[in-house]
């Protein structure tokens, strides 16, 4: 990657060349400066921007439930300071976000933002924290565009780039001799660029597509794509739905009587916190993801009960991801020492803590995205099951980052 950087407020090389000064800086910051309300340190102000109604809200809870669960692991303190948590509802609605981001920065004062689950979104919240410098941690919303060329030293992404899940699932489909493959996806950046990272391992390998079918998000009339699909009679469908879409396209394919003829796939999110409400769609459906429920690994294990216990509910890939930012949290602001204006210290930390995830072991990119392995997974009894590793420490390819 070059030097050059397009952050107007905040490049890496001024972080990088701060860090020695930076770490003074923190430390004089909370014995000299106002920094903090008389009576006691003001407490750290989290925003969260993320979808609480339509149709991602289940993706928007799981984040923040379990982002709470890794600060309630700390004693509720980040680097020795209360934490304050302001939460908005995104909607999933990109027009929305520009006004929402600027609100929880210039009216509430926070002092990061935490968010969202839609790449559309992610685009205008990236575009702000890139401009004001303000730390933002996306624990969901794939756009490639965010740790590629909007990448910025405040920028960490927490979850997987759009392009990452659909790449193993290619690779699957290709080994297994399958031939034609008809995509069908919400014809948004999150859709099309999960679509991409298939093709680009599925045709190489002798694959073709027949067939491109967009829908728009976030609209659940899959009849007409049914039909079409069914008269073309591919090998395989990769489709791109999540939330509330994955479980209606799953009962409509069952429904239209595609099931146990053709084979239906995807990036995980298909299938990902949806299996009860798919019910017996959702059997045996194959997917690719950085996470599977019966990942049989003690932090998986542990994180599992403990997400139970404080929720009541089983937890998934959208949950992981938010416990992740909330670890990702915690390493940045404890190297900080509390002072969120000790920047440096704390993008130095997210930048080289590898991070004890529920998903295992990962590793920060130099583009801010995780390094992780991806798992073919299959739908058995409602859980979705490991099958075996599909592609070992994969890393996003971060076309365009310049940091
Ligand atoms: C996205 O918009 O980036 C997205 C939404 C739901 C699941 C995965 C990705």
């Amino acid at each position: 990657m070059s030097a050059k950087s397009n952050n107007k407020k905040f490049s890496r090389r001024s972080a990088l060349t701060m860090i020695g000064a930076g770490a003074g800086v923190a430390a004089a910051s909370s014995v000299l400066l106002p920094r903090f309300a008389i009576g006691g340190m003001a407490k750290i102000k989290i925003g969260t921007l993320l979808p609480y109604s339509g149709t991602y809200t289940r993706l928007g809870q799981g984040i923040t439930n379990a982002m709470e669960l890794a600060f309630q692991q700390a004693g509720n303190k980040l680097g020795g300071r209360d934490i304050e948590i302001v939460k908005v509802d995104s909607e999933a609605k990109p027009p929305k976000a520009t006004e929402l981001t600027n609100k929880l920065i210039n009216q509430e004062k926070v002092d990061m933002i935490v968010g969202p689950v839609h790449s559309g979104v992610a685009m205008a919240m990236a575009k702000i924290a890139r401009e004001e410098g303000t730390m933002m941690i996306v624990p969901n919303a794939g756009a490639n565009q965010v740790t590629g060329p909007f990448c910025s030293p405040n920028i960490f992404r927490t979850s997987f780039s759009n392009w990452q899940p659909g790449h193993p699932m290619g690779k699957v489909l290709a080994d297994e001799g399958k031939k034609r493959v008809v995509l069908c996806y919400w014809a948004y950046g999150a859709g099309k660029q999960s679509a991409q990272g298939f093709k680009d391992s599925f045709i190489p390998a002798g694959g073709t597509v027949i067939k491109e079918i967009g829908i728009p998000f976030p609209k659940v009339e899959f009849q007409a794509a049914l039909t079409e699909i069914a008269s073309l009679k591919p090998d395989a469908v990769y489709v791109f739905f999540a939330g509330g879409g994955a479980v209606k396209f799953v009962k409509d394919w069952a429904a239209a009587g595609l099931k146990g003829k053709i084979e239906l796939v995807g990036p995980g999110f298909l299938t990902e916190g949806v299996t009860k409400a798919q019910g017996a769609a959702a059997e045996g459906i194959r997917t690719t993801l950085h996470y599977a429920d019966t990942l049989d690994i003690p932090t998986n294990r542990s994180f599992r009960a403990a997400y139970k216990n404080a929720f009541g509910k089983d937890a998934d890939v959208y949950a992981v991801q938010g416990y992740d930012a909330g670890l990702l949290i915690r390493a940045g602001l404890e190297a900080a020492g509390g002072d969120t204006g000790a920047k440096a210290a704390m993008i130095k930390a997210m930048e080289t803590t590898a991070i004890d995830s529920p998903r295992g072991q990962w590793t920060m990119s130099s583009a801010h995205n995780p390094v992780q392995n991806f798992y073919l997974r299959q739908v058995k009894n409602g859980v979705n099951e490991v099958v075996r590793l599909a592609m070992e420490n994969l890393s996003d390819p971060a076309k365009g980052c310049r940091m």
